[in-house]
């Protein structure tokens, strides 16, 4: 079977629900530990954070001898580079991702976009419209819900049902959960999810603090960075990898993704 690029947006209106943070240790734990081939465009213009964050990352790690040998040892052993991560607009995003594509002598198998919240913005309807996933993070907060189920509904309707577009799937996904299990309450707002006809993952990430900080020279344990996975310790428990993997199984990666 013939790859095929698949084009991914972790994408919501709402603020500060982990978009950018999602982004980063995803592409990073596909790349770095499951070996497929990433791309990531940020287009979350003039913010960039995945941009800048890549730049500090590779500033610290010519900085502090720890880190360095650390992706000196990595790179030589996995045979790979880092992954792109390509500074752009919503309006040229698309192009941007064709232009990675056709410079890499591998095929990529996925191409994260992070976007900016607002539809309003120039060019977002049409960048998202050329996803072929969405994932869509949500925390179990009424306000929260309410706007991020009317996010969904209205690219349900105006960009998956009326076959606007490319998009495949729109899945959602509970983040900052707090406590061990979710409560009852989530199992409430998962019913009227579903009754509105969209789709919540099985896999939910935890509140966490590990997830505020990037890799820094205060510590040597890595979590999120965008040229290392999480340290294996640190990724147990923040369900990265589950999250990571129901991913792959709803792209199929598994199929054809990989070699
Ligand atoms: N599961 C989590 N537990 C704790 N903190 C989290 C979690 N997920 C994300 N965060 C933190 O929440 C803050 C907002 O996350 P992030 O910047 O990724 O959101 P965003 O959706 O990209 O926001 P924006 O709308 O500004 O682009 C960050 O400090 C991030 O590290
Ligand atoms: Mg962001």
């Amino acid at each position: 079977m013939k790859k095929q690029t698949l084009f991914v947006a972790f994408s919501t209106q709402k603020g500060g629900m982990g978009k950018t943070a999602v982004t980063v240790l995803t592409a990073s734990y596909l790349h770095y530990v499951k070996g497929y081939h990433i791309a990531v465009v940020d287009c979350d213009f003039p913010q960039l954070s995945i941009f800048h964050e890549r730049r500090r990352d590779g500033e610290l790690i010519v900085r502090d001898g720890y880190f360095k040998r650390a992706a000196y040892d990595m790179f030589r052993s996995l045979g790979i580079k880092a992954y792109p991560v390509k500074d752009s607009t919503p309006e040229k995003a698309v192009e941007d991702a064709q232009a990675l594509m056709e410079n890499s002598q591998k095929e990529f198998d996925v191409i994260f976009f992070d976007l900016p919240g607002t539809l309003n913005s120039g060019g977002v309807i049409k960048t998202l419209a050329a996803m072929d996933y969405i994932f869509t993070p949500v925390s179990a907060d009424r306000f929260v819900l309410e706007s991020t189920l009317q996010y969904a509904t209205l690219l349900n309707e105006k960009l998956i049902s009326a076959g606007k577009g490319n998009i495949r799937g729109l899945h959602l996904f509970w983040n900052m959960v707090d406590g061990r299990e979710k409560t009852p309450l989530y199992e409430a707002y998962e019913n009227a999810i579903e009754e509105l006809g969209l789709q919540i993952m099985k896999t939910s990430l935890p509140n966490s603090i590990r997830f505020r900080k990037e890799m820094s020279g205060d510590s040597r344990n890595i979590f999120r960075s965008t040229l290392f996975s999480a340290d294996k310790a640190l990724l147990k428990g923040s369900n990265i990898d589950l999250l990571a993997d129901e991913i792959c199984e709803i792209l199929k990666l598994n199929d054809n993704g990989k070699q």
